[in-house]
């Protein structure tokens, strides 16, 4: 495994590389979250917002239009607008990895990216993962081995550990345990989950 793909080489905890982004993603998201859409939504001024903006979101492969200020997060646009429940409301902000989803197949924390910053991106939540009469390896690997107590947490962890098994094939417990160092279980299930994901990424499946 290259020094890259290593969770535990590189000193970077994906915590630390998703804070990273959610910092950086606040920071420029005034510039960077506007531009796809300044130029059919903007004013004269070139003001986008307050009021809605007309976007498309790509959700679970269905494209969903919705009308939306620029303010509301991807987060609160999943649950509040599109129903879409998986990705859980805890911390809002970039702590605890319950809000995580797929973008373009990378985990992020989606109360720390605007909704609007999200068009033209492949949005996955984890009911796009599987479902309950197909669940997904990850899915299976967490019900094997009982890795959920109140269950707040774990679409966020299954959701990331997709991810981690399909970038990391074959990871040692330590690496797991690093690659899901961006989400928290207040149960403190960690045993349980730790070996699902081990068992998934063993298998090479996600
Ligand atoms: S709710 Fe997004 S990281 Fe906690
Ligand atoms: S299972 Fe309850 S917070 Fe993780």
């Amino acid at each position: 495994m290259s020094e890259k793909s290593d969770p535990t080489s590189s000193g970077l905890s994906r915590r630390g590389f998703l804070k990273g982004i959610g910092v950086s993603t606040a920071a420029a998201g005034v510039i960077t979250a506007v531009k796809p859409i300044a130029d059919a939504a903007a004013n004269d001024q070139g003001v986008v917002g307050p009021g809605g903006v007309a976007i498309t979101l790509k959700v679970n492969g269905q494209s969903k239009r919705l009308n939306i200020e620029p303010r509301v997060t991807l987060l609160d646009a999943l649950r509040n607008r599109l129903d879409t429940t998986g990705p859980k409301k805890v911390c809002d902000r970039a702590t605890c990895g319950a809000c995580t989803v797929l973008l373009d197949g990378k985990p992020i924390y989606s109360c720390t990216m605007l909704a609007v910053e999200a068009e033209g991106h492949e949005i996955t939540t984890v009911e796009g993962l599987g479902t309950p009469d197909k669940l997904s390896a990850v899915q299976k690997a967490f019900m094997d081995h009982d890795a959920s107590q109140c269950g707040f947490c774990t679409p966020g962890f299954v959701t990331a550990a997709t991810a981690f098994v399909r970038d990391h094939p074959n990871a040692t417990v330590e690496q797991v345990r690093a690659g899901l160092g961006g989400n928290l279980c207040r149960c403190g299930t960690y045993a349980g989950m730790l070996l699902a994901v081990s068992d998934a990424a063993k298998k090479g499946a996600a």
